[in-house]
């Protein structure tokens, strides 16, 4: 494993009117990482987060704000979202065609640099770049929406993440995060093939008490 399992909390499935309590639902429960959802109603058809909301968020918690862009044009973003207190930013290899010049955009903000891909996305589309990133984000739903199923096969395709960066002598340096339709029920399957994040809205925001809830994915990983 390349580092101890973390759960990063999607506060897209949290009460907008209540951001302040989703952190600290996050604080109570021990999750490492705050997951932001941004996304611009083109390359998903949905409209969220932008820089300001992390802004105003960023002096409420020391917890690692992992934005996830999902956006057209993400090279715009880099800059004002590393302004805004992110500490790692996220972009689609699927919404660029210049994914090198968007990785070193990131890397000279002096923040981590993480590369996603969409479900249907080939693997082999990410493999230039492993060696030049910290994360790989792995989509097991198609972006847009909290709530979805697990899309079968994401597993597998973890696991060929996981081949890959060992056989490159990356394992190391690059994390795994899972995103989309993970749930107590699966989580452990998906930490098993080589998840070193895993991303929970509705999972942990649609329950009575997120904050035990983000407990019970610990005491799943350990
Ligand atoms: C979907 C987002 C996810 C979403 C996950 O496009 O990237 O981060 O919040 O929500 P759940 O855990 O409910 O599938
Ligand atoms: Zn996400």
């Amino acid at each position: 494993m390349a580092s101890e399992f973390k759960l990063a909390p999607s506060i897209l499935s949290a009460d907008f009117a209540d951001l302040q309590s989703a952190l600290t639902q996050c604080e109570k429960g021990g999750a490492q990482w705050i997951h932001v959802d941004v996304m611009d109603n083109q390359f998903v058809p949905n409209l969220t987060i932008g820089p300001p909301v992390v802004k105003s968020l960023r002096p409420l918690t020391e917890k690692y704000m992992d934005v996830h862009m999902m956006v057209i044009g993400p090279e715009k973003l880099v800059k004002p979202f590393a302004k805004a207190g992110a500490d790692g930013i996220t972009f689609h290899i699927e919404a660029t065609e210049k994914p090198q010049e968007v990785i070193d955009l990131i890397r000279s903000t002096g923040k981590d640099v993480g590369l996603s891909l969409k479900p249907k996305t080939s693997v082999r589309d990410i493999e230039p770049y492993l060696d030049k990133i910290d994360l790989v984000l792995v989509m097991s739903v198609e972006p847009g929406l909290g709530g979805q199923e697990y899309i079968d096969g994401s597993t597998e395709r973890v696991a060929e993440i996981k081949q890959l960066l060992t056989e490159k002598e990356l394992r190391d340096k690059v994390q795994i995060e899972v995103d989309g339709g993970i749930k107590l029920h699966n989580a452990k399957e998906v930490i098993d093939a080589g998840a070193d994040v895993l991303v929970a809205g509705s999972a942990v925001f649609g329950t009575e008490d997120p904050a035990k809830t983000i407990q019970d994915f610990y005491n799943l990983a350990n």
